[in-house]
């Protein structure tokens, strides 16, 4: 078996593994086989690299793993054309929401699967990835594509992808929506609307890039709240009989709940 890495679909998050991988030499871009039906920058970007587009297909003999980048409406079509060239030993590593390995294995030919859950920052090397595989093998080709980019967290039973999904693949969005709240209370108290955007935006990142190494939570706020001072005036407000935690444990419920509907 060779190196050769298969990737179909550079849209949103096969644009941004692409780039991971260039970016932290994950996958020699050599070793790249792209699939896309038109023509994208990041994948041209690989080319001049070395990496291969839409080559004859038989250039898949001996991929050791196969990325499916594209919907989950698509993939069964994508699937097809490719599966009598592929190599019978590659991986397929699905980084599909929803769709489960069994399915997954039996629309490419038994082949082995990984379930991988990335978010868009695996483009700067910045990204979480939840995996699941029951196969081992599989599971080591998952995490040699992902942990240059992403921290992982590698899940104990497939069940668990919902959740995942719901607290890394949605957060992003959830942390969004707390810094409109932020920016809107900010415009309440008086600073114009602009500031409060601006405030809100810059505190976002400047609190991210706060998150370093293994600090605990309770530590991470107890740095910015002092007993008996302005942070935690306002922190015993926002959860006050647990009114921050309730709906937030809600919007996972949710989100679990669509993904799990969604996978039925
Ligand atoms: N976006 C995210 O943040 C995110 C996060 C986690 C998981 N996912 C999963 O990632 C997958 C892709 O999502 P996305 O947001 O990146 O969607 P997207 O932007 O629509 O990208 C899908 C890509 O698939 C390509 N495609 C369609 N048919 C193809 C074929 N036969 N061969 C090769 N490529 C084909 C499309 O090419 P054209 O552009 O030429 O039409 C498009 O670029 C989905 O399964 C989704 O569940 C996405």
């Amino acid at each position: 078996m060779s190196n050769a890495v298969v990737l179909q679909g550079v849209g949103r998050l096969g644009s941004a593994i692409l780039e991971g991988w260039l970016l932290t030499g994950a996958v020699d871009p050599k070793d790249l086989i792209i699939l896309t039906p038109s023509e994208k920058p990041v994948a041209e970007k690989a080319r001049a690299l070395g990496a291969q587009i839409n080559p004859a297909l038989d250039a898949l003999a001996h991929a050791k793993a196969f990325v499916i980048g594209v919907k989950p409406a698509k993939w069964v079509e994508a699937a097809q054309p490719i599966l009598q060239h592929l190599n019978p030993e590659a991986v397929i590593v699905s980084v599909m929401a929803g769709v489960p390995e069994v399915t997954i294995s039996a629309g490419f030919g038994g082949r082995r699967v990984v379930r991988v859950m990335p978010t868009t920052g695996v483009a700067q090397g910045k990204g979480v990835a939840s995996l699941w595989s029951s196969d081992q093998a599989a599971m080591n080709i998952g995490l040699s594509l992902f942990e240059p980019i992403a921290e992982t967290a590698v899940l104990t039973s497939e069940d668990l992808m919902h959740a995942a999904t719901a607290v890394s693949g949605c957060g992003p969005a959830y942390y969004f929506a707390f810094t409109r709240a932020l920016a809107q209370a900010g415009v309440a108290e008086g600073l114009p609307e602009d500031v409060a955007v601006k405030l809100a935006r810059a505190t976002l990142r400047s609190a991210a890039a706060g998150v370093v190494g293994d600090e605990s939570l309770d530590a991470l706020i107890d740095r910015v709240a002092s007993p008996g001072g302005v942070t935690q005036a306002g922190l015993v407000v926002l959860n006050e009989n647990g009114a921050l935690d309730r709906p937030v444990k809600g919007a996972v419920k949710a989100a679990v709940d669509k993904s799990t509907e969604l996978s039925a």
